[in-house]
């Protein structure tokens, strides 16, 4: 079948089964086209959480339609490649966060969404690259605090509150990992004129050179508000669909030849219309840790 008898067939299925499609801006571009929201992974949840229809698609990684599934008990939610997960989420289990509770009692523990169901569970509040800092400075009379699983989000949350005892987790993102300050120094030689956006998952020593450090949403207002033309983007290149279409006049550029999450490039057209027309595989929780998810989800959700 032809591409574009794909798309159509996927969009008319999804108006006669009610469904809706949501998908990461790590997706492929021609799943981003197709999609009818594409956001960040804090947009994403507000979206789950508020949609009428009756089956979500998630085009995205496990961690992410778990999410939907929590805020949107009602729904049925399906992720097309049930094996697309994310390797920093993994990085923590809720053993793990069980142990460190007893190691630190009297720290509040933050979650961020790229963790499992479980780990949200055993948390107290969870939060994206998006909010991190309103979810901490809501924490006010609050010292000492773990964040988990991704130590560079840690870190550069540790930046702003140098009164509290920020608690990284060993944890990290493999494809944010891989950007080295040599790459960056490489190629702002290149474009001696272009910024540089970094996602807040890379290295500390990375975001050191950023003009710009923010979620994939917050990158993608920044390339809109500088003035300037050339932008150097760190993070993945799925971005780029939506950063050329917004904003076409523009130049972006990628510190890394092959800046990729596997995982997130696991969906394919096939995979949505399979998904869709069989819907499944569904994304089942338990009550019990979904409910305990929920509330970690609502309470970083209702911080301004
Ligand atoms: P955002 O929340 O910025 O979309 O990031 C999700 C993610 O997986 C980053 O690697
Ligand atoms: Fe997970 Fe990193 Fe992929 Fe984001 S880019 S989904 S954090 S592995």
């Amino acid at each position: 079948m032809h591409e574009v008898e794909l798309k159509v067939k996927i969009r008319r299925m999804l108006a006669e089964k009610d469904g809706i499609l949501l998908a990461h801006y790590y997706q492929r571009p021609e799943v981003q086209e197709i999609a009818d929201f594409v956001g960040d992974s804090l947009a994403l949840s507000i979206q789950a959480a508020r949609t009428k229809a009756k089956i979500i698609v998630f085009a995205g990684v496990h961690f992410m339609a778990e999410s939907a599934a929590i805020l949107s008990p009602e729904k049925t939610v399906v992720l097309p490649r049930i094996d697309a997960g994310c390797p920093l989420a993994d990085m923590a289990t809720s053993e793990d966060l069980e142990r460190a509770r007893l190691e630190y009692p009297d720290a509040v523990f933050v979650a961020y969404v790229n963790s499992t169901a479980a780990v949200k569970a055993k948390s107290d509040i969870c939060c994206t690259s998006a909010n991190i800092l309103k979810v901490v400075s809501s924490l006010e009379d609050v010292r000492k605090v773990v964040i988990l699983p991704d130590g560079n989000l840690a870190r550069y949350c540790a930046r702003f509150f140098p009164e509290k005892n920020i608690i990284p987790w060993p944890g990290y993102c493999p494809v944010h990992k891989r950007l080295r300050v040599e790459d960056v120094i490489k190629v702002r030689k290149m474009y001696p004129r272009a910024v540089f956006a970094a996602h807040p998952e890379c290295d500390s020593e990375v975001l050191d050179l950023a003009d710009f450090i923010g979620s994939t949403a917050g990158i993608i207002s920044f390339a809109g508000e500088t003035e300037k033309r050339e932008i150097i983007v760190g993070t993945e290149c799925g971005i780029f669909t939506e950063l050329r279409k917004r904003y076409p006049e523009k130049v972006f550029i990628s510190p890394l030849e092959d800046f990729i999450c596997p995982e997130m490039k696991y969906t394919t057209l096939w995979d949505v219309y399979r998904a869709l027309n069989e819907v499944s595989p569904v994304i089942s929780i338990s009550e019990e840790i979904a409910e305990k998810a929920r509330w970690a989800l609502d309470r970083m959700l209702s911080v301004r």
